[in-house]
């Protein structure tokens, strides 16, 4: 059987994705475990839900640190202690410096509300229904240092109604983000675990 990826969840707030990854991550064959959830913030309302389903969480306040490389190295330390072998951000409203993303290249993923490249940013859903999109949605992707680019992984995409305002855009995004995050996220696990597997079936074969 293949190791389920051990993964953290970094959150800032409400924590409704990291919610749907956790309550995905039940099913025995997921190929990821959530094995942390840190915020930026202590009294961030998903770290109380994760400490509910039982999951390991911590608080890396940015606030306390000189700087952003303190800040990170600090998130750092708590996820070589939890043995993290990949992160999602849900919700994680710090930016992240090239130095710490380039570390977790390949190995750290993201959920944006809108069909990227389109409307990267803040605002997503007022901005598509000024900009007049009919098509409307959700988009996972790797992280790279620019801020929401990286190759997509997924993409959920809803037609915008002529009465649309952002609250009414930005729930049913919302409900196809949570569909389509755990999804994602079962989909790079899996490609990672399997990458791992073979390369180890590969140096066990050079020793033979
Ligand atoms: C979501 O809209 C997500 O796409 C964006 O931040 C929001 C987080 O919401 N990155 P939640 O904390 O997961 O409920």
């Amino acid at each position: 059987m293949i190791a389920r990826l051990r993964t953290a969840i970094l959150i800032s707030g409400r924590g409704s994705n990291m919610a749907a990854l956790i309550a995905a991550a039940r099913a025995p064959d997921f190929p990821a475990e959530i094995a942390l959830v840190l915020s930026n913030k202590s009294a961030a309302a998903g770290l109380a839900l994760a400490k509910q389903a039982g999951i390991a969480t911590a608080a890396v306040d940015h606030k306390i640190y000189a700087g952003r490389d303190e800040f990170e190295g600090s998130m750092q330390a708590v996820l070589d202690i939890n043995r993290i072998e990949l992160i999602c951000l849900a919700g994680f409203i710090r930016i992240l410096s090239a130095p710490f993303v380039t570390r977790w290249r390949g190995r750290i993923i993201n959920i944006h509300p809108s069909l990227l490249p389109a409307f990267r940013g803040l605002d997503t859903h007022a901005r598509a229904i000024a900009a007049g999109v009919k098509l409307h949605g959700c988009s996972v992707h790797f992280v790279e240092p620019e801020l929401d680019s990286g190759p997509v992984i997924a993409q959920a995409t809803i037609p915008v109604r002529d009465d649309d305002t952002p609250e009414s855009l930005g729930a049913r995004v919302l409900a196809e983000e949570h569909k389509l995050y755990p999804a994602a996220l079962a989909r790079v696990a899996a490609d990672l675990a399997g990458a791992e597997e073979r390369t180890r079936f590969a140096q066990g074969r050079q020793r033979d």
